[in-house]
């Protein structure tokens, strides 16, 4: 099986085998592509909270890591140095990270500032007291972090087509919160969400709102962006001179960035996505929404979320018993209009090709 197993011309192409969506095997092996970078947090979260346990990344890549805003903004470990007990288990405004098991305390940056009954040890303490940190980046707002850096995401490129919209203003409205379990396996979400092709089909609703002929899918390293065109007297961005897509009239941008977090970038702010892998046939989708304008929420393509993610849930849900069939392995892809599920099926496979898994 080599790097021809998703032909590069898609009109040759055919589909990921369904084993990939059907087996622990291959479920196993895919874990290896979520340890490059996963979204942590926005700004806003973190004014709120200085010490922010991410129990999300936990669930999708067993590590577990806190965010703390002290001097500096770090990610660090969130598992306590002495006996490996959870450190911050809520999200908090402490001055210093106590554990709870038996006291050990650490400053805001990590390091150790203190420990009952360690007077007689030797060598106490040492660098390996500290809290390990992890990479962290932060893009529009936006926190990033990786257990290891090893995915490439054009981060300039994408600032420049979203920046406009300055989502670091943006605030953090639990009331958008949604955490949806779903009979399929994760792969699946990400296929649904990277094409437009099943809109007329599945989103009836959806489809008025949107102009499906002037649907667009750029594909680049690590990522798909879908743009959305309004229909006539829809809400639409307000593009400032000089953008790339001066000039158009666009409803909504659809972010992807491997493998598995979806950007929905409305005239009212942001709709995020986060899929967590949970077994062949489980995932759960977590949902967050950061608003900037309240009152557009209720109007265009961002209005009806509810009831497009019912109708995703539903035919995903119903694609994963197609993959158990004896009668299905593999499809073709629309040249036309499934460029970005093409592109992810490739990426993962050269990444877990990579990975040597
Ligand atoms: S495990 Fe944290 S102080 Fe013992
Ligand atoms: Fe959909």
């Amino acid at each position: 099986m080599g790097e021809s197993l998703i032909d590069k011309d898609i009109r040759k192409a055919r589909t990921l085998p369904s084993r990939f969506y059907s087996e622990t095997e291959e479920f196993e092996r895919l874990k290896s592509v979520f340890t490059g970078w996963q979204f942590a947090a926005h700004q806003s979260e973190l004014d709120i909270n200085a010490i922010l346990p991410l129990p999300h990344i936990e669930a999708i890549n067993s590590e577990s890591m806190v965010l703390v805003r002290g001097e500096e903004t770090n990610c660090m470990s969130n598992v306590c140095t002495h006996r490996g007990m959870r450190l911050a288990l809520e999200p908090c405004n402490k001055k210093s990270l106590r554990c709870r098991y038996h006291g050990r305390t650490f400053h805001l940056d990590g390091t150790i500032k203190h420990m009952p009954e360690f007077d007689q040890a030797i060598g106490f303490p040492s660098q390996d007291d500290h809290l390990v940190k992890f990479p962290l980046r932060q893009w529009l707002g936006m926190y990033f972090t990786a257990v290891e850096q090893e995915n490439t995401i054009p981060w300039e490129m994408l600032e420049q087509r979203l920046g406009f919209l300055h989502p670091e203003a943006f605030v953090f409205d639990t009331a958008l919160d949604r955490d949806h379990t779903i009979e399929a396996n994760w792969m699946l979400y990400v296929d649904n969400y990277l094409e437009g092709f099943h809109i007329p089909f599945v989103h009836p609703e959806l489809n008025q709102a949107l102009d499906s002929s002037g649907y667009v899918t750029e594909t680049f390293e690590g990522g798909v962006m879908q743009i959305g065109k309004a229909v006539e007297g829809d809400v639409k961005f307000d593009l400032p001179e000089g953008h790339p897509d001066e000039g158009q009239d666009i409803a909504a941008y659809y972010l992807w960035l491997f493998p598995n977090m979806m950007f929905n970038f409305y005239p009212w702010g942001l709709s995020l996505n986060i899929v967590v892998p949970v077994s062949t046939n489980q995932c759960r989708v977590l949902y967050r929404g950061y608003v900037k304008d309240q009152a557009l929420a209720k109007e265009g393509a961002g209005s009806i979320l509810d009831t497009v993610e019912d109708q995703d849930q539903w035919v995903i849900e119903a694609v994963q018993r197609g993959m158990v069939s004896r009668a299905y392995d593999r499809g073709r892809y629309s040249p036309t209009m499934e460029q970005g599920v093409h592109h992810f099926h490739r990426i993962l496979y050269q990444a877990i090709q990579r990975s040597g898994r």
